[in-house]
């Protein structure tokens, strides 16, 4: 078996002298889906802030596609490929939708040829329309579907989503969910955190549960699915269909 494309180990950190991580291990094998899930407050976007460069590990390292990352800066990240949607999402609402997007090409990648602003936008009907909007203008899908676009003009090989579907309708839920997937059809890496157990099971190969800074249980998305028992003790749900 190759190298999973991002190889999380040990990995410490946390804000001043707060401890959040307590030795993470996680791997992302390419193509895949993985989710991270767990309680609010258990590490999640500490991890993803972690791999990503803005919050810096104390212990562990990271290694992405064969180069040690661990004490990269989120600009460094960029241009290794790997892009971050973050849970606030970060749309500018004084700005167009086009405007949003072309935020994303700043930095990134050198050695792609990165996608025009325009295609990217295409391909998001409910952009498409509002590409001369405000970021104001937008409803929660939509803002949420901005961010991914700003994320995907970097041209990412590992897409970090930390809570896509926060907030949504349900119809909007499974519109961020098939976008999700059709951009790992397209060959994008994927490493979703989820607070919607069934969201995080459904998209996901793979799945890493966390509590207070580690990871408690891992196992293929079907095999969580099917376990009551840790379900109910890490993530305080019941059975997931
Ligand atoms: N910027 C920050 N400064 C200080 N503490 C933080 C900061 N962000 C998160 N924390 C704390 O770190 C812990 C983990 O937070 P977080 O990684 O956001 O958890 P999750 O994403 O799983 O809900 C929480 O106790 C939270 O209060
Ligand atoms: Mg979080």
């Amino acid at each position: 078996m190759s190298d999973p494309l991002l190889s999380v180990r040990g990995l410490v950190s946390g804000y001043g002298s707060t401890r959040v991580l307590q030795g993470v291990d996680i791997d992302v094998p390419s193509g895949s889906v993985v989710t991270l899930i767990g309680r609010n407050g258990v590490g999640k976007t500490t991890t993803l802030r972690t791999i990503h460069g803005s919050v810096a590990p104390t212990e562990g390292s990271v290694m992405f596609d064969g180069t040690d990352i661990t004490d990269y800066s989120p600009e460094q990240t960029a241009r290794e490929g790997i892009a971050l949607v973050p849970e606030d999402r970060r749309v500018f609402p004084g700005l167009t939708v086009r405007e949003n997007v072309e935020i994303g090409r700043i930095g990134g990648r050198r050695d792609t040829t990165k996608p025009a602003v325009e295609e990217i936008i295409s391909e998001f009907e409910n952009l498409r329309r509002h590409r001369e909007s405000n970021g104001s203008a937008l409803s929660g899908g939509e803002q949420q579907m901005l961010a991914i676009a700003r994320a995907l003009v970097s041209a990412p090989d590992l897409l970090m989503l930390d809570e896509p579907t926060e907030g949504l309708a349900p119809s909007i839920v499974q519109q961020v969910q098939r976008k999700i997937a059709s951009l790992n059809d397209e060959g994008v890496t994927i490493l979703l955190v989820e607070q919607n157990v069934q969201v995080a099971l459904d998209t996901a190969d793979y799945v890493y549960i966390l509590d207070k800074g580690q990871v408690v249980h891992e196992g293929s998305a079907d095999d969580v699915a099917a376990n009551d028992d840790v379900l109910d003790r890490y993530l305080g749900v019941s059975a997931v269909e």
